[in-house]
């Protein structure tokens, strides 16, 4: 919801004064991941590893071009939990500060998974394991709660192939099927606000394992067990392409009522075919409208876990390859490889919500165009001595003669393309029947 801004005075000239110094807002050009995928209605992320970060031009990529972190290492169990009850937050509360302080989301990775877990862990027996775990999913989720937009509760909890069982691991083999079910529990109670995920790999098409995994969040939803999100990795390369009913397979999990994130894109590859096939996962997350967001796993190539492979979007020289062209592009943004943008187009429509003996509330509507907008503004022209005493959704400047206002978003104006908003007034007749007139609609 846009921020809600009253303002009330006893004369429109009084009105022009408070709203002229107050409105500032300055629309983004959609001309990099972070601002395109807002236009869509999404984030854009990276995987972060916390010693990376006082590099400046990893840094100066990071804080231009994404709106969301994943900590790639440093929220394991390994990292936070080396030993039992001994709990360390030191190298992932850098990157949730370093986050906080540009307005990024963080998704917390990973709670309960087989792997980077400390050998302590599987030493116990089933009654203390059951403990070690819920503790440390509440200690963790404790820690960050509030702070973290997604937390992935559990990864990688089935096997590869076609036999849809369980992967062996510790909670598994010592706990049953029943963990991945108490560890969402545990979660939903340690921080009610964050999105709870299960999260996997080799699940990004129609198969067994995703057949498995769809089984369990339908049950999961049918017995009213806590989860909100299934996050798929979709790690790819040429042995492991980007399957062909990969949109199919994310739109049949978002109609089980959970949300949709692409959690750990990589691409391994380079020129114009990396580039497509980027390009298909993108339009495949904007056409599932449960689809929040994309990460991709790693701001470069050069730290990237395969980096052989160079699966990411900027090369080791932090310079943006095709494949960031073509995200940006498929994303609707104006910039990079170009071939998106243009366009940019609203309308603006006006219709009466309520009235009363001496006054009215005005509402209008704006919707984008056939492309994503990040920014828009119209006026509104009154009748004389009509007054504006109130306005929501939006701000409003006045000009000299207090009977013309131009509104403006009053933060976030992006809107996908074809979507809409609203804005409000309210307006003393003073005596005047007519009608406000709304001027034409300019988007950026
Ligand atoms: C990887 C990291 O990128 C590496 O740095 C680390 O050595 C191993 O783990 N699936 C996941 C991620 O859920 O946590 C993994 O990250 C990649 C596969």
């Amino acid at each position: 919801m846009y921020l809600t801004r009253v303002l009330r005075a006893a004369t429109a000239g009084l009105v022009a004064a408070t709203a002229l110094a107050a409105a500032a807002h300055t629309a983004e050009a959609a001309d990099t991941l972070g601002s395109a995928a807002a236009g869509q209605g999404r984030y854009f992320g990276t995987a972060v590893a916390a010693n990376h970060l006082g590099e400046s031009d990893y840094a100066a990529t990071l804080d231009r071009e994404f709106t969301s972190v994943t900590p790639e290492n440093e929220m394991k169990w390994d990292a936070t939990e080396p030993t039992r009850g001994g709990f360390t937050f030191t190298s992932a509360d850098q990157i949730v500060s370093h986050a906080q302080g540009r307005g990024m989301d963080v998704r917390g990775h990973t709670l309960v998974w087989h792997s980077q877990l400390p050998s302590w862990v599987s030493t116990l027996a089933a009654a203390d394991l059951r403990a070690a775990m819920n503790d440390h999913i509440t200690q963790l989720m404790t820690h960050w709660k509030g702070e973290i937009h997604s937390w992935d509760v559990v990864n990688e909890a089935f096997q590869d192939g076609s036999s849809g069982a369980r992967r062996s691991s510790p909670f598994q083999d010592k706990l049953g099927d029943g963990f991945i079910e108490e560890a969402f529990r545990t979660a939903r109670a340690a921080d009610p606000a964050a999105e709870l995920c299960y999260n996997d790999y080799n699940t990004d098409g129609v198969n067994a394992k995703s057949d498995a995994v769809y089984a369990m969040v339908k049950d999961f939803k049918a017995r009213g067990v806590p989860i909100d999100c299934v996050g798929f990795q979709s790690h790819f390369n040429s042995a492991s392409p980007v399957p062909a009913d990969y949109q199919a397979n994310l739109q049949r999990f978002a109609d089980l009522g959970v949300d949709v994130q692409i959690t750990e894109l990589d691409i391994e590859g380079s020129g114009t075919a990396q580039a497509a096939s980027y390009g298909t996962v993108v339009k495949a997350c904007l056409a599932v409208s449960r689809c929040t967001g994309i990460t991709v796993w790693g701001v470069t190539d050069k730290y990237s876990w395969r980096s052989g492979g160079t699966p990411l979007l900027f090369d080791a020289d932090y310079a943006a390859k095709p494949a960031y062209d073509a995200v940006l592009a498929a994303l609707g943004g104006t910039g990079g490889g170009g071939g998106g943008g243009g366009g940019a187009a609203c309308t603006a429509t006006y219709s009466t919500d309520a009235q009363w003996n001496d006054g009215y509330n005005g509402k209008v509507t704006i919707t984008a165009g056939d492309s994503a907008i990040s920014g828009w503004t119209t006026t509104v022209t009154l009748t004389a001595p009509q007054q504006v005493t109130a306005v929501w959704n939006a701000t409003a400047t006045w000009d000299g003669s207090g009977n013309v206002m131009t509104v403006e978003p009053s933060w976030n104006g992006s809107l996908a393309a074809g979507a809409s908003t609203s804005f409000g007034f309210t307006v003393a007749k003073n005596g005047s029947g007519a009608v406000p007139a709304v001027g034409t609609c300019a988007a950026s």
